[in-house]
């Protein structure tokens, strides 16, 4: 099939690829032409993260859809960063290369009851971590991400009272390293809810002087553990800059691939979940392949799309949160 293609039931254009092609060289030459960028979250497969244009965390990410110069953004990610880089950037064309790449947090915030529960609270701030839907953001008043929740909360006034969702692990941190009651939304990520405390001392025990790096989404018990909690980039930053030379890396395993390929002499163990599932790779993710990212590129589909008067309202705490994490000289 040579025609522009449907998406599928499974979320993503489908057709036969030649297997003699190098999707690395086509990507690059599609890219010039119809010139598009590639955004890469670190939890993506290691072939998309290597062709990317930038890779990096949430905020890195929402900072690169706002101030770049491309027609098309191609975001290596999951729906909730695609949609926020389209909020950001309305007249470019964002692509998802399979659109069913969702969340789970932010599936456990529906719109509509997180309104009721808004309701409940009329003298509070709504602070909205960027893994929701863009509705949601549209009814928050700061959106924040892992890297600039503390220093968002930490910049309101200490009367000001405040609703945090929908990652209450996210939360809690947040509550405890700045002293602050926060109402939380009882919210969670499949991924960082399943890593085993008791396995994670039995490696230290195998590894003395092992550090611990964990993103905030984990639960109280690992992040009490932990010698190093921060966002994606902050991991990875933290390791390359440690003198160490072990570390059990608590957050999605893809994240691996570039602290490894950073630090080549220095090892890392991906935390070890409960069970024996591999459930610390986010299978929303993972659904995005090499070959669905060439095929999203080829055909301009599957693209992102969010109505107007959604865009207007969540465009304003997104503007909020990046201009903060400027001060804050994030
Ligand atoms: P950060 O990359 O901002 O740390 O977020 C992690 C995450 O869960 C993204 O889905
Ligand atoms: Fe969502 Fe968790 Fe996957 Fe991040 S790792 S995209 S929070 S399900």
């Amino acid at each position: 099939m040579d025609t522009l293609a449907e998406i599928n039931t499974k979320g993503f254009a489908e057709e036969f690829i030649d297997p003699t092609l190098d999707l690395f060289e086509e990507i690059e030459k599609l890219k010039k032409e119809k010139n598009a960028v590639i955004l890469a979250h670190y939890y993506q497969e290691p072939d998309i993260q290597d062709i990317a244009d930038y890779i990096g965390d949430s905020l890195g990410l929402s900072q690169q859809a706002a101030k770049t110069d491309a027609d098309i953004i191609v975001f290596a990610g999951v729906h909730f960063m695609a949609e926020t880089a389209k909020i950001l950037s309305p007249a470019k064309k964002v692509l998802l290369p399979d659109i069913k790449a969702g969340c789970s947090l932010a599936d456990s915030c529906p719109p509509h009851l997180f309104n009721k529960f808004k309701e409940k609270y009329p003298d509070h701030l709504v602070i909205t971590y960027v893994n929701c839907t863009a509705e949601l953001k549209a009814m928050s008043d700061i959106v924040c991400t892992s890297s600039n929740a503390v220093g968002i909360v930490e910049s309101l006034p200490k009367e000001q009272k405040i609703i945090f969702g929908p990652d209450k692990n996210l939360g809690a941190y947040v509550a405890k390293k700045t002293g602050r009651d926060l109402v939380l939304w009882n919210g969670a990520c499949m991924v960082h809810e399943i890593f085993s405390r008791e396995k994670i001392t039995k490696m230290k025990e195998r590894h003395p002087g092992v550090k611990l790096l964990a993103h905030p989404e984990c639960e109280e018990a690992i992040l009490q553990m932990a010698d190093y909690i921060g966002s994606t980039t902050g991991i990875l930053n933290f390791a390359t800059k440690s003198t160490d030379q072990e570390f059990i890396v608590a957050t999605e395993a893809g994240i691996l691939h570039q602290m490894q390929k950073d630090n080549p002499q220095k090892k890392f163990f991906p935390a070890p979940p409960e069970g024996n599932c591999a459930c610390n790779d986010c299978p929303h993710m993972k659904r995005n392949t090499l070959e669905k990212l060439y095929l999203c590129l080829k055909n301009g589909l599957p693209e992102i799309f969010v109505p107007q008067h959604i865009i207007e309202k969540a465009v304003l705490p997104i503007e909020r949160m990046l201009e903060i994490s400027a001060k804050l000289g994030l």
